[in-house]
This record gives structure tokens, sequence and C-alpha cells, in this order.
């Protein structure tokens, strides 16, 4: 299929707005986020000239630096990780002389008094006017501590003042079960309001992720058979090759359910899931969100071990290299027991989902790197062909291609050229690639522009973090009870443990790449 697109300049596009002048202090600036992703984007965004005048960043950490050995790291950074490449020299110089450190000891108030008089000077200098984003790319343990820090210096004005604002952004993750998301709300809420607080799951910040919104809500095609009646299943996907790289640390505290199902995948869930909102903005879109959480049907008992599959993988091969087993990578036990993989059927048990399978997948070290949702619709009720080849009417199947390959794809069932009815599937096919011609923007640069910009679609708000460690933590509970699997139980670079493929088959199904 040619999909042709009309001029983007067109009205009715979204309108650019540009930020008010401010200051974002990063907290923990010298850690990798900062390098690889913050400030690229940051300079991605100044290339575009989306960034207000006299736009400042402050990197707030432990380390001692000088405000031009902290310019010249993060040019190495922005050398190394921006996404328009070669650096633009005039650009870059204008965007560093924004450029600040501050040394800190997150635990001690006077580095907050001290950081409170620099944003001063800042604010005199630069024309900030008092407009702060404290963007938190510490480890978790110390966001509660640095909101209420950050309270107690009195850098925090309540947006209705109306004169200046300030804003917090809260990297993942946001807690490791209910209880712990419930905690963390309590303290940032208790200095900042909800729509001061910007948690991020970068998986909002895609376009293809956006996407889903428009797709399904931006025509009209779709929507009437967007239920129950029409779709057989849905499969989320999310695949990387990828094992965890050096992020043993974290990785063990972590695992594959918190690390992607809880965020990531309960995100994919429900901009997929979810009614019409009734407007495109903050509460609209974010009460539908909460609606589906709130439906998915709680497992209880056996359906812990029917319905969750973990894994963790061994040795093995992927894209053509030899790679070693999760236990033998660096900061990982010997015998750990943290999963990699995660297969888990789920049902949102509302009106317009009721009966119809959620089966949610995602892993380390598998054969791809493939994020995808398809939804699989019920088979034509009338098998007029099926006397000629009852394998040849494949449901019609919808493929939502987050990345890579970015697009979608509608598979429809066709008459092969000939005498008679041969049938065979066929494959109508968007690429983002080749109808737009553009590169799209990084999460992160969509993400940080609607921070400043104060639209807090995109994020995840407090009851809607909450109600997705609903779902998560009894299973994580459910765990503890249970003997783990054998692990490891895949090998790198296979579809996960054979469970895994038995969970879908058990219903007559299979995964759409098996
Ligand atoms: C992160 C997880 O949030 O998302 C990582 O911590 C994972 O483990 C990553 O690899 C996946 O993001 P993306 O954008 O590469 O799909």
């Amino acid at each position: 299929m040619v999909v042709t697109t009309e001029n983007p300049l067109r009205k009715g596009m979204r309108q650019q707005r540009t930020p008010e002048p401010a200051t974002m202090v990063i907290m923990g600036a010298t850690g990798d986020l900062t390098h690889r992703k913050l400030m690229p984007s940051l300079y991605n965004l100044a290339v575009n000239h989306l960034l207000p005048h006299g736009f400042t960043v402050v990197g707030f950490s432990r380390s001692e630096k000088a405000h031009e050995d902290f310019r010249a790291d993060m040019r190495q950074a922005v050398d190394q990780y921006s996404r328009l490449a070669p650096v633009d020299p005039k650009v870059w110089d204008s965007f560093a002389e924004g450029l600040f450190f501050e040394q800190a000891d997150f635990a001690d108030l006077s580095s907050y008094q001290q950081l409170g008089k620099l944003l001063q000077k800042i604010d005199e200098e630069r024309g900030t006017h008092g407009n702060r984003v404290f963007y938190l790319a510490t480890p978790p343990t110390v966001f509660g501590q640095i909101a209420d820090m950050l309270g107690k210096a009195g850098l925090v004005t309540p947006n209705a003042s109306g004169e200046h604002w300030t804003r917090i952004v809260i990297e993942k993750p946001f807690g490791r079960d209910l209880q712990s998301a419930e905690q963390l709300n309590k303290e940032l809420l208790s200095v900042f309001k909800e729509d001061q607080v910007y948690r991020i799951d970068h998986y909002l910040g895609k376009e293809t992720v956006q996407n889903i919104l428009v797709f399904r809500f931006a025509n009209g095609l779709f929507e009437p058979i967007w239920n129950r009646n029409y779709v057989d299943n849905v499969q989320i996907t999310a695949a990387e090759e990828l094992g965890i790289d050096r992020r043993g640390g974290y990785y063990e505290t972590a695992g594959a359910l918190r690390d992607m199902v809880q965020s990531h995948m309960m995100q994919l869930l429900t901009l997929t899931a979810m009614d019409p909102p009734v407007a495109l903005d903050a509460h609209a879109v974010r009460d539908e969100k909460v609606k589906v959480l709130r439906a998915v049907k709680p497992l209880t008992g056996e359906q812990f071990g029917e319905r969750v599959v973990r894994g963790q993988y061994g040795p093995g091969w992927v894209g053509g290299k030899q790679v070693e087993g999760y236990r033998q990578e660096a900061n990982v036990a010997p015998d750990s027991t943290t999963e990699t993989f995660v297969a888990l059927k789920l049902e949102v048990d509302n009106w317009r989902w009721a009966g119809t399978p959620f089966y949610l997948r995602t892993g380390k070290r598998l054969p791809k790197r493939e994020t995808e949702i398809s939804v699989t619709f019920k088979r034509a009720p009338l098998a007029l062909f099926q006397h000629l080849d009852p394998d040849a009417m494949t449901p019609n199947v919808l493929a939502m291609r987050i990345q890579p390959n970015e697009g979608m794809s509608l598979k429809i069932v066709a008459k092969v050229p000939g005498q008679g009815y041969d049938l065979q599937p066929v494959y109508m096919d968007f690429l983002y690639g080749s109808s737009f011609g553009t590169q799209s923007p990084d999460a992160y640069e969509r993400l940080l522009l609607d921070v400043l910009l104060g639209d807090s679609t995109l994020f995840t708000r407090a009851d809607e973090v909450e109600a997705s460690w609903a779902i998560i933590t009894p299973i994580l509970e459910a765990w503890q009870h249970m003997s783990p699997p054998n692990f490891p139980n895949y090998a790198a670079g296979t579809w996960g443990p054979k469970a895994g493929t038995e969970l879908i088959q058990r219903d007559g199904r299979t995964w759409r790449d098996q």
C-alpha cells in the first residue's frame, strides 16, 4: 500500500508552542541518563529552536566540577549520542553558555540553599523568571529525600502563584511495589501538587506510541470493531536482543516484571484498550488509562502459575554472536533467580473487552528487537472458501510496530491470480520512514519539551502508577511463595522458555512470531 502524506504545515496540525524561559536542574547530572539522553535531547531541541530564550541547565551532583568542566563533559556526551550530528558549533556555543554546575550533598539542606542562590543569580542574569524544573536522574532511593529538601529550602513555588512555576520530573523506577509507590507519591505530594509532578515513562515519548491514540481516534474505521465482538485477542510483545548490558546491579533488584511490564507494557496496554477520552488533555487521557488498569482482572490462586511465566536466559547465540548467560553477567549472582523474561495473560474485565485475552511478553536476549502490538480479529463468519483450503482463511491481524521498522500492517486474505479460488494472506503496510521521510525525535526530546510546556498528558499520574502496581504486586508476592523455575530456562537468542509458548497454545493460539 502506498501511503501519501499531505503537507504537514497545513492547518489543523499541532501548533508548536515555545516554552517560557526556565532553568532545568538535573540532579544526578554526571550519570548515564544525562549523557545518553537528557543532554543530547536538550541540544537537539536547541537545534530545532524549540528551547526558550535564556534556557539554562544546572547540573547538581555529588562530584566537584567547575562550570567549564561540566560543559566539556556535556559536549562529549552530545558528540557521542546526539541524534543530530555533527554538532553545530554555533548552536552548541550558545547552548553551552547556559550550562552550570553546583556540587550537591543530597542529604544536606545547605546544599539546596546554595543551589537556590545560584538559581536566583541565573534568574537575574538570564531572565529565567524563577521558572524551574527539577529533574531527578538519581537513584530512586533519594527521590523522596530530594523532594523534601527542595521544599524545606523554599525552592518549590505552588503553580497557583501564577507568576512562576516549579515542576519535578521523576525517572523510573517509581517504587518497587504498590506500597513503595504509594509511599513515594505521598512524599512527593506533600511538597508538590500533582500537576507539578511529571513521572516519566519514556515509551510515551515514542512517536509510534503516541500514534496509537491518533490511529484509534482520528480514524473512523477501526473504533467500531475495536472490542470483544470483533477482536479475538491482543498480543503485546517487547522483545530485546540486548542483555542487561552493564546494569547487572540494578537489574538484580528489578527483573523483567518490574523493569518492563509495570511501566512500558502497561502503558501500551492502556493505550490499546482505553475508551476514547473526552479531550486530548492530561486529565481526560489519564482518566481513561486508569480505568483500563482498574478493569484488569486480578489473578488469583492457581492463575499465578498458569497465566504468568518467568524465564531467565542462559548462554546462547544472538545476532551471530555467542553471548553469556544472565548468571555470568557482571554484578549478577551466580545463582540469581531474577527473571529476564515474562509472559502473561491478562483480561480487561469491562464492557468493551470482557472475554478477549491480552497476552503480554517481554524478554532480554530474544532473537530480535521488536516491540509490537498485534490485534487479531475474529475469523470471517461464513467459511465460503474452506473446502478449498481449510487454513487459507487466516484471521485479519493489525500489527502496530512500535520499533524498529516503525509502522503498521494489516493482514488480509486475497485471491491468488489464476483460475479458481486460491487464497493467500497479503499485507497492507504503512512505514513511517517511507511515508513521512523525516526522522522522528527521540522520546526524551518530546518529553522534555512537554515538561517545559507544562503538558503532562504523556506522563504517568499518581493513581495510574498505583493502579499499575496493583496488578503487578500480587504477582511479585505470589512468586515469593512459589519455587522459581529451573533457571536458566531459555537459551539466549530463542523466544523464551517453552512455558511461554504453551501459555498461549493452551488457548489454541500462537504468538505472532512463532
Ligand atoms: C528501560 C528498561 O526502561 O527500557 C531497560 O530499564 C530496557 O531494561 C529499555 O532495555 C527499553 O527501552 P527501548 O526504548 O530501547 O525499547
